[in-house]
């Protein structure tokens, strides 16, 4: 049986009024792709001690309510022996977790993927809640080019994210729902809107077959934006109106939050975006932020994995957290980064 009352407390509280999440949960290939950007190894010591600096850093958890963890950061220790997941919890942080595989290739559909990890996932979550995990993400990849995506790959990426969910809830742990389109390509606005409209359309319509409880997750979607090689760039209050037109014909109001990911996006213009649509409201969910680069990348290049630059890099942390909680009420402004 499904505790939906567990289930909405938890999803309200990821979303609660000036907050939003960290995702911190690179896998192996992605850390080292950070880490390999400021010339560092990737090893258990570094990751450790990357996490940590952002983890206790004084006061996120005013902007923070909850940080996705990868496997490895789930079941690792801070230096004086808490684990990551207690440290969180101490902070009124809640602690999550990435539970998919990543993608592979569709076979017969060139330059299309899914995204793999149903197998097993049940025992999975029973132990990842009793590690304390109180939510999850599961991402599946939407590429846009020529002829892509095409249908079967929306319909079996919305087919395992529903899955997912459905799963997760069983387990008494909040689902995020994540199709990114991603901004790789040349493509429009007017087609990133089209594709991503698309994609949650297919999305909530397994979510309804699978009887997911809508009022118990969180979908992380990606903003309505061109392409990166676009030719033609749009404005913050294009990005702002497509992206929330886009997502008041696919998202029912029952869902609790939208969380988006930074997809790429530089910082300041990931939270710009954000504050921009939380101007336009009132909006029927929450509307925040479930960023990795766009939190963490100006505190990784300070940090550069030395331990006399944790000082500065948690400032850096401290101040992008604060910028985007202000964006969840659209009080953001250009003055705030020039203050800092
Ligand atoms: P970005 O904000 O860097 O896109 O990452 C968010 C995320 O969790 C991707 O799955």
């Amino acid at each position: 049986m499904v505790n939906t009352q567990e289930l909405e407390t938890v999803a309200r509280g990821m979303v609660a009024k000036g907050k939003g999440i960290l995702a911190a949960d690179e896998s192996m290939g992605t850390i080292k792709r950070r880490f390999d950007s400021i010339k560092i190894e990737s090893n258990e010591d570094n990751r450790r001690a990357y996490r940590e600096m952002l983890f206790t850093t004084k006061g996120i958890e005013e902007s923070i309510s909850g940080v996705i963890l990868f496997d490895e950061t789930l079941r690792t220790k801070a230096s004086d022996g808490t684990p990551f997941a207690q440290l969180l919890s101490g902070k009124g942080i809640m602690p999550g977790i990435k539970v998919d595989k990543g993608p592979v290739d569709i076979p017969n559909f060139p330059g299309e993927v899914v995204t793999e990890g149903l197998d097993g996932l049940r025992a999975r979550l029973k132990e990842y809640k009793e590690l304390g995990a109180k939510f999850a993400k599961w991402r599946a990849v939407i590429s846009i080019g020529d002829g892509i995506p095409t249908y079967t790959c929306l319909e079996l990426n919305a087919e395992a994210l529903a899955r997912y969910a459905a799963l997760c809830q069983e387990a008494g742990i909040v689902p995020i729902v994540e199709p990114e389109v991603l901004l790789d390509g040349s493509h429009t606005i007017e087609r990133a809107h089209e594709v991503t409209e698309h994609t949650l359309k297919v999305t909530f319509t397994q979510l309804f077959l699978q009887r997911v409880y809508l009022e118990g997750m969180i979908l992380k979607p990606s903003m309505v934006v061109p392409g990166k090689d676009s030719p033609k760039k749009a404005n913050v209050e294009e990005v702002a109106e497509r992206t929330i037109r886009c997502l008041k014909r696919t998202v029912p109001a029952a869902v609790p939050g939208i969380a988006f990911l930074s997809g790429g996006q530089s910082a300041e213009s990931a939270t710009e975006h954000l504050n921009a649509m939380n101007a336009m409201g009132p909006l029927p969910w929450e509307v925040t932020f479930s960023y990795a680069r766009a939190l963490q990348d100006p505190a990784l290049k300070a940090w550069k994995g030395d331990p006399g630059n944790i000082g500065a890099a948690q400032k850096i942390f401290y101040h992008r957290a604060k910028c985007n909680s202000a964006a969840r009420s659209g009080s953001y402004n250009k003055q705030m980064e020039a203050a800092a």
